[in-house]
């Protein structure tokens, strides 16, 4: 099966496309390198250069014919969301409306459209939060995400397009940049090696759902075969504190520090965690990788970056 990913250059994506080739399908990534990189991607991997935006996405689409398209572009900063909201619009809502053209012209089998479960729904009304929660976002990136599935849904019902969401909850693992929603464990990790001193928001009791990408890159997998127009949480169902975090990330790298604690970020979620029995029961996908393994792994490729970095 042939497997096209957009942001496959990027943190999530490229993980995403090497499980794809390593399940046997031809993988070819549509990326504009934005926040991704080249070298994210094994060279069998064949990357186009293109936003998702430009016409020219309808060029790779003709050239390649891919059976199933994987969505991650993004603009993915909250931060720069609330500054430019409508570059965050031009990149999530009409980059994701072209990829949902390019898919119904050129007759593709299966859309998977990545969501954000964190951002989108605000301060939770009750936990662990479900696909059912209402949605009350916080800024114009959880806007503009959640915005797309209300889009897949319509088209699902005006033109037939099969199509599956996932909601990602806060991701970590090698190869995350410090800026994105899960941002705490690279920044954390990058602090403790080199020995500077580590600032925690607020309390540190603020939870959220940290899942290993490795565990997402077999939800993806999954997602291929799903009914159509089906949309999953995929978390790991538990709250883990940033203070869990900064301890649990102390004891991989060797830290000996005390964090220092610097005010609460305005607008911040208090505490959000995903129910993701619905992707256990459908799927039969659940997270595995523990959060001390996963960190310990993503603690050890940050150290051999810095190593190569000198
Ligand atoms: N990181 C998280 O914790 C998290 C949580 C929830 C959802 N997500 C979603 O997962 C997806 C991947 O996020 P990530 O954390 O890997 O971030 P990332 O920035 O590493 O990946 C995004 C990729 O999209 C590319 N891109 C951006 N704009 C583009 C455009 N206009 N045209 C083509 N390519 C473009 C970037 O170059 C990058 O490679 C995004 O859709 C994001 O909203 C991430």
């Amino acid at each position: 099966m042939k497997v096209l990913v957009t942001g496959g250059a990027g943190f999530i994506g490229s993980h995403v496309a090497e499980a794809y080739a390593a399940a046997g399908h031809e993988v070819v990534v549509v990326d504009n390198l934005s926040t991704g990189k080249a070298e994210n991607l094994p060279p069998h991997i064949r990357l186009h250069p293109v936003d998702i935006r430009s016409p020219q996405l309808a060029e790779v689409f003709a050239a390649e014919r891919p059976e199933v398209v994987n969505h991650h572009a993004a603009q993915i900063s909250v931060n720069f969301s609330l500054r430019e909201p409508r570059f965050d619009a031009e990149v999530n809502v009409l980059g994701s409306l072209n990829v949902i053209d390019c898919c119904l012209r050129h007759d593709v089998r299966k859309l998977v459209y990545i969501s954000t479960g964190g951002a989108a729904v605000g301060e939770p009304r009750y936990l662990p939060v479900d696909e059912q929660h209402p949605v009350d976002p916080l800024s114009p990136y959880g806007c503009s995400k959640h915005t797309v599935e209300h889009y897949l849904y319509l088209f699902r019902k005006s033109a037939g397009l099969d199509y599956t969401v996932l909601r990602y909850p806060n991701v970590y693992g090698p190869r995350q940049d410090p800026h994105g929603e899960a941002g705490v464990v690279a920044i954390f990790s990058g602090l403790m090696l080199r020995g500077q001193p580590v600032r925690i928001n607020g309390t540190g009791e603020q939870e959220r759902d940290f899942i290993h990408v490795a565990d997402l890159a077999r939800a993806n997998l999954l997602a291929v075969s799903a009914a159509a127009g089906e949309m999953y949480n995929v978390g790991t169902g538990v709250g883990t504190s940033v203070n869990e975090i900064f301890r649990v990330l102390a004891a991989c790298t060797g830290y000996a520090q005390d964090p220092v604690h610097g005010p609460a970020l305005p607008g911040e979620v208090f505490k959000i965690y995903l129910d993701s029995s619905k992707a256990e029961r459908e799927l039969g996908w659940r997270a595995t990788v523990s959060l001390e393994e996963g960190l310990a792994e993503t603690a050890d490729w940050f150290r051999q970056r810095l190593a190569v970095a000198g």
